[in-house]
Parts: structure tokens; sequence; C-alpha cells
């Protein structure tokens, strides 16, 4: 008998990724494979997202075509994971019947029993049934498992299963307890629950043992690590500390951070340890402090300023990584124009702009969404627009400069690879040397595009290469003083 094989199409965050890793070691220690291909699969898994309706409704439309091929197929196992599960529950059984499992986030510890059980239910059904009413019927074996407390991370990592030799994500805490009004995570994600240090520092050996060079740390409010694990002195200062003198470990991320627990331990830790990529993910939202405290943010615009003011005083080539909600309920024109000034005054690098999108269940969806679609629309564009001017400048301040970078793969254009700075910027040079992949090469960058910048590989020498990318940080952050110092 062949195996079983699965398909497994992940929306959303980084966390999710990761936590389709995981569900994937499970179906694979119990020998299931991969379908490349969605049709080719007995098993179709999808791992949701509940951030905006737009995510959601993506699902719906997915699930609503697996209904017409269960027709056909009425084997084929559905299963629905993740955030959507999590929030939805029962109703998504009742909406959606063919579906036969329904796995939050905190139950993938047992999805491969909860997939097996699934199938053998199915293939009983479909044997039960007499072959003429089976024609347009549509049953799922409508299991439910969401919130049993058996965390994902519990379960001892198979760190082998990962889609890059070289990089890796790890999860150190989950959950989120901040009151944000907009945000639906609390609710599907639950309470914060961090991993204990010694835990940590065990997996990133064996991911480091296996080959990876770069490891990011995730959490929703990465940077409140360890405020949960009650007498154990658990941050993320200290535990960046201690995965930093892993001696093969070359750079070390953590996404995302909240700007309240930016604390001074944090920010020294940033200034000190050489191999954390330079780049800080620290969502301000908005610009306007009355949009600020309706979103329950906990901040002012000064404090954020102020928090930033200090991390570039002893960090100052740590670039900043924004999100920010455009049109939150009663977001006026003037609100609006204060965002784009503080996106302009401290020259974002990076920002990923969402159009507040009402989920229900949070205190926000109580208010009236009474920004108008064409409004919010708007806004994103303009903001969209002043933050690809201040990327294209910044792209275009590392011309002629020499920078190392991992490289992740081939581009999209064909005879080109790709890889990524420390600064998490994308860079671009010719060669189809497939090789490359998961090396740290130096390429001088020779053209700067919106998103990326487009270089030339130099010959390489590893210890050639620290002191020329030592020489060009220091360039790019003079650069940086400059940019900053225009204010
Ligand atoms: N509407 C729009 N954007 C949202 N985000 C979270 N909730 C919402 C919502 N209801 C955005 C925030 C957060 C990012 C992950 O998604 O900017 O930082
Ligand atoms: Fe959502 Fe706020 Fe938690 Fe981020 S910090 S996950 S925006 S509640």
């Amino acid at each position: 008998m062949t195996e079983p094989k699965y398909h497994l199409t992940s929306y959303g965050c980084q966390m999710n990724k990761l936590d389709s890793e995981l569900v994937e070691t499970k179906l694979q220690q119990r020998g299931y494979a991969v379908a490349i291909e969605e049709a080719d699969a007995d098993v179709v898994l999808i791992n949701t997202c509940s951030v905006r309706q737009h995510a959601e409704d993506r699902v719906w439309s997915k699930l609503g075509k697996l209904r017409i091929r269960k027709r056909t197929e009425p084997n084929l196992v559905v299963g629905v994971l993740g955030c959507m599960a999590q929030e939805h529950k029962r109703y998504m059984l009742s909406r959606m019947p063919h579906v036969d499992l329904v796995v939050g986030p905190s139950s993938f510890g047992d999805i491969d029993a909860t997939v097996e059980q699934a199938r053998t239910r199915n293939a009983a059904l479909v044997a039960e049934r007499e072959p003429a009413k089976t024609k347009h019927e549509v049953v799922g074996a409508g299991m439910v498992s969401v919130d049993q407390g058996i965390s994902g991370d519990s379960i001892k990592r198979n760190v082998k299963v990962r889609p890059h030799r070289s990089q890796a994500y790890m999860s150190i805490m989950r959950g989120c307890n901040m009151p944000c009004s907009y945000c639906i995570v609390p609710t599907t994600r639950g309470d914060e629950v961090s991993r204990p240090v010694a835990d940590l520092v065990d997996e990133a050996n064996r991911l480091v043992d296996d080959g990876v060079t770069e490891i990011t740390l995730l959490g929703q409010t990465v940077n409140a690590y360890g405020r949960d694990l009650k007498g154990q002195d658990a941050r993320l200062s200290g535990l960046l500390r201690e995965l930093h003198k892993i001696p093969a470990l070359r750079r070390l991320a953590f996404i995302t951070s909240h700007p309240n627990f930016l604390s001074p331990d944090l920010i020294d830790a940033l200034a000190e340890l050489p191999k954390i990529s330079r780049y800080l993910h620290l969502p301000a939202q908005s610009g306007s402090n009355s949009v600020l405290k309706a979103m329950r943010r906990g901040y002012t615009v000064e404090r954020y300023k102020k928090r930033i003011e200090q991390l570039w005083e002893k960090a100052p080539d740590m670039e900043l990584h924004s999100d920010f909600i455009v049109g939150y309920p009663g977001e006026t024109e003037e609100d609006f124009e204060a965002t784009v000034a503080l996106m302009k005054e401290l020259r974002f690098s990076q920002s990923y702009i969402f159009k507040y999108s009402a989920r229900p269940g949070t205190v926000s969806a109580e208010l009236v969404d009474d920004v108008s679609m064409a409004d919010k629309n708007r806004r994103n564009q303009v903001l969209l627009a002043v933050q690809e001017e201040l990327s294209a400048e910044q792209n275009q301040a590392m011309v002629g400069q020499t920078v190392e970078i991992l490289v992740e793969g081939e581009s999209k254009v064909a005879g080109r690879m790709t890889g990524r700075t420390s600064q998490h910027r994308l860079v671009h040079f010719e060669s189809s040397d497939q090789g490359l992949c998961g090396q740290y090469v130096p390429v001088k960058v020779t053209e700067a595009l919106a998103h990326s910048c487009l270089g030339d590989l130099l010959a390489h020498d590893a210890a050639e290469m620290s002191a020329a990318d030592q020489a060009s940080n220091d360039l790019a952050h003079a650069d940086d003083q400059a940019g900053t110092s225009d204010k």
C-alpha cells in the first residue's frame, strides 16, 4: 500500500509557518508523504489566520472549492488548523460540513492521531453509505480539537524538518496578554506562555548542529518573553546573551516586539551583541495619540520616540520596521497626517500597512467602523508611497557598498540569486549557483530597486569578508546618522 499523502497550505504570520513545520513533522513521523499538488493529496490541511477579514475570506473560499472536490472524493480528509479553527470552532463544522477536523493552535501535539482518526472515520462512513445517497451528500468526520492545552512547543522538535538549510524560526513564547482593542490574537492564541531558557538553548544547539546559522526567535510580543516565568528572571536580553554564545550561530533575530518592553537591558544587549540582526520590528500602529489611546496600545507617540532615541543612542545602526493600521474607527485626516509625519521622522526602513478590519469579539468591533473604504484605501496608498520613498532612498544609499548577505535561494528573475543583509534587506545578484544557498557572501551593491538592491557577487574568503562587512557597516552607520540628523 502506498503511503497516504498530505498537502498543507499556510496563511498568516511566521508563527503559523513554524506551526506548519511542526504539523508536518508529526505527519511525516507517522508515515505520511508530502503531495506537491493539492489535487494529489488524501489529506488537505489549511493553517489559517484570523487577524484580518481578508485572510479569513480566502480560507472560506478555498473551503468552498474543497466541498465540490469532496463530492467525487468522499474519502478526502479536509482539516482547518490554527486561528480560524480556534475562533470558529463548531460553527466551522455547521457552515462547512465537509470539514473533517478543526484543530486550534494549542492542539497540534497530537495532530497526526487526529488526522488518522478522521481518515478511519471517513472510510467507515463511506463504506456504510448506500451508493445512491453518496452522490451529492458531502459529510465530514466532524471533529473539533481545540484548546486541549497541549502546547505544540512541548513536543521535542525534529530539527531536520524545515524549509531552509541554514535558517530557522524558534518559537520562544505563545499567546499575548496585551489589551490592543482591535486584535483577535489574544482570543485565538490565548495567554502568554514562555518556554524555559534551557529548552530554548537546547533547541538552538540542535538546530545549529544540523547546519542552521541564522535563528529568528518568534513571539507575538517577543520582548515580553519570560514575564510569566515567575521567579526565573528569564528575559529576552538574557536569552539573547545565552544563544549568542553558540559558536556556529552567525545571526540572531527576533520578531515582533512591543514598544512598552523595549527595556534598557534589551537595548544594551542589542548594542553589545554583534550577531544580533540589525533591525527591530517595533510596530507603532499610529502616529496619533488619540488613536493610540483608543487602540489601548499603552504608549504615546512621544514615549515611542523616546524609546527609539534611547535605542539609537546605544545602537545607532539598528534599523526600524513597523506595522501601521489605517482607518481605525474615528481616525481623522489629522490623525492620519500624524502617522505620516511619524513615518517620515523616524525613517522606518520597512512597514506593513493594514486597513483596519473589525474582528468580531474584539473591543473595537463594538465601535462604528466609520472610516469609509475609500478613505482607508487612500490612506493605505499614501502611507505605502511614503514608505516606498523612504525605502528607495535607503536602498540608494547602499549603492557602492559591499554588504554581507546570507544567500536564501533563486530570485524570481531567472539567473539571479537572492539573499538578505543583517538588516534584513533583500539583495539580488547574477548567478545560477545553487551551491551558494546558505552561504554568507560579499556583494557589491550596484543598483537600488524599490524593495531591494542589485549587486555583483565578489570573490570571497570568510576571514576577509568579516573585515569588509565591518567597514561597510561603519559606512552604513555614518549614512544612517546623516539621515536621522536631517529630521
Ligand atoms: N485590522 C487591521 N490590522 C490589524 N492588525 C491586527 N489586528 C488588526 C485588525 N483588526 C495588524 C497590526 C499587527 C499586525 C500583525 O496586524 O498592525 O501589528
Ligand atoms: Fe495583537 Fe496587540 Fe498582542 Fe500584537 S500586542 S498580538 S497587536 S494584542
